[in-house]
């Protein structure tokens, strides 16, 4: 993959978030300076860079890696028998260890009280320096440990400069990708450097067309933020506009908060009034449907949206996230498909040395074209032979990733 081929392998080779690298380098300097610096945790949003920021800070400071991520993670031994014996010594050579526990808030929620006993006495005792990766800071399941680290935020990473990575990577790879279709992958990756990397590994050689399809990725977060605006805002405008302005399907949008209103509103009579809008939503939405009266649809779309928003006027809840909607997980022609993928995600786990959720948003997508590429170029028989053999994955794997029969 391209992500693994043009991984930065110094500091240098990061594109933005300047600030946090220079925050990098003093940590090294204190730990060249034996100052024995505090943990940091490195965060912020998907795909910009920090895993490798942490890696190449090893290799730029000669510092040998300790790595564990969620998916290496299997028992509070592990945790005991490598961490705290590698935080006393010395590496070979006198080196020094870089502790890096990558994505700390997935690996917290698999810990036990025993295991965060050993992170905390990590963090306490440790004579390597020791750094944390998460993408949330705020995450409950790091409570325990926030206070004890230096914060070193990555930022989503400007299309600007994304851009200019995916110009050097295409002049270097001497394959060419049109200029408008690398601006519009660098706009839509939202600051996430591996997605516009992955993008931009489908794009070359595929037809313009194919643009249309790398939504997959930004669909649920775009329906996420939709689904915010209009439980949380309680503002008819905003409600109206996030729907009217997203790409986000009015039939889906009804099915997405008809699963979640109980989620977001905690207050009966909220519920009964957004569930009473909802059903005029709905009622529109099938008329619309059926007569193809366009103006039927806007309706639907004041109700879904301004309606349940304005249908809140006690507390909202934010404890649970947000679920996909369940007639469609049993009712639609691709049935069990989150079932699958997740089963899918886990077989690739320890293959790609990630984590499900990742895998599912980042990997799966990409997978899905290649194998499609791959069909057409080398046929059906080849291509489940090479994916079968080298990832484990089988026919009806691939129909539910391509959605379709084969
Ligand atoms: N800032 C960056 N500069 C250059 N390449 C990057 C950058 N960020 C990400 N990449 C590319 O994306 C790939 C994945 O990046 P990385 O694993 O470091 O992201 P991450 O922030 O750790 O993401 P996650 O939160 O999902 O673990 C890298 O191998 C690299 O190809
Ligand atoms: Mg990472």
């Amino acid at each position: 993959m391209l992500t693994d081929k043009y991984v930065p392998n110094t500091i240098n080779n990061i594109i933005g978030n300047s600030e946090a690298i220079s925050k990098l380098f003093e940590f090294a300097q204190a730990v060249h300076a034996n100052a024995k610096p505090r943990p940091i945790m490195i965060f912020g949003p998907t795909g910009t860079g920090k895993t490798s920021a942490a890696h190449a800070l090893a290799y730029g400071n000669g510092f040998e890696l300790l790595e564990l991520n969620a998916s290496d993670y299997r028992d509070v031994t592990t945790l005991e028998k490598v961490l705290l014996p590698a935080s006393r010594s010395k590496g070979l050579f006198n080196k020094n260890i870089l502790i890096l526990l990558d994505e700390i808030d997935e690996l917290s929620k698999k810990l036990d009280a025993g295991a965060e006993k050993i992170i905390r006495e990590l963090i306490k005792s440790s004579k390597q320096p020791v750094i944390f990766t998460a993408t949330d800071f705020w995450d409950k399941d790091i409570n325990y440990l926030r206070m004890s680290v230096d914060k070193v935020e990555f930022k989503k990473v400007p299309p600007k400069e994304i851009e200019k990575l995916l110009d050097k990577i295409i002049t270097e790879e001497k394959v060419s990708v049109k200029k408008e279709v690398i601006e519009e992958i660098a706009r839509r990756s939202d600051g996430d450097v591996r997605g516009a990397i992955n993008d931009l590994e489908a794009m070359i050689g595929a037809k313009d067309e194919l643009l249309e399809n790398l939504g997959m990725r930004d669909r649920k977060t775009e329906i996420f933020g939709v689904l915010d605006k209009i439980f949380l805002s309680g503002n008819f405008d905003m409600a109206r506009n996030s729907m009217t302005k997203s790409d986000v399907d009015i039939g889906m949008l009804i099915n997405w908060i008809d699963e979640n209103i109980t989620k977001r509103y905690p207050m009966k009579k909220d519920v009964e009034e957004a569930y009473s809008n909802l059903s005029l939503a709905s009622r529109f939405y099938e008329k619309a449907s059926r007569t193809n009266h366009y103006e039927y649809f806007r309706y639907a779309s004041v109700f879904a949206s301004s309606g349940i928003a304005l249908s809140n006027k006690g507390r909202t809840t934010m404890l649970k996230q947000y679920s996909f909607p369940s007639n469609i997980r049993y009712m639609s022609s691709t049935k069990g498909d989150r079932i699958n993928l997740n089963s899918i995600a886990e077989r690739l786990s320890p293959i790609l040395h990630t984590n499900k959720k990742k895998i599912i948003g980042s990997y799966l997508p990409i997978l899905k074209i290649a194998i499609e590429n791959s069909i057409k170029k080398y046929g059906k028989e080849e291509t489940l032979n090479t994916v079968a053999f080298s990832m484990g994955i089988f026919e009806d794997d691939v129909e539910i990733l391509l959605g379709k029969k084969l």
